[in-house]
């Protein structure tokens, strides 16, 4: 399957250190503003079933509502426990104040 670039919303749609979850087909994601840009990862934390929509963003980092798991927006990297699996991420671009995620068609 290749990846295709899906607008998933306008960048004033998030504001800075905060997100929004955006759902295609049977995927879900969350879209990130930052100090540091827009990123886009899984919407689901590796951890358990719990979506990251409710989480609080703090730099570029995004903490899990349930049990408060870290990951780096970035990079996806699990930064402390009870996460230790990696989220995935998604290329970002931003055009004509929209943004855009390279996923799965
Ligand atoms: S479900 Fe995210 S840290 Fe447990």
């Amino acid at each position: 399957m290749s990846d295709k670039w899906i607008r998933a919303c306008a960048t004033n749609d998030i504001d800075e250190e905060d997100l929004i979850r955006f759902d295609h087909g049977d995927k879900t994601f969350c879209i990130y503003n930052t100090a540091d840009g827009f990123f886009a990862s899984d919407g689901m934390c590796t951890h358990e079933d719990e979506h990251l929509e409710n989480g609080i963003v703090i730099d570029c980092v995004i903490e899990c509502p349930l049990h408060q798991g870290r990951f780096d927006v970035r990079t996806g990297k699990a930064l402390s426990a009870p996460v230790c699996v990696d989220l995935k991420t998604w290329p970002v671009k931003l055009e004509d104040g929209d943004v855009f995620i390279k996923i799965p068609a």
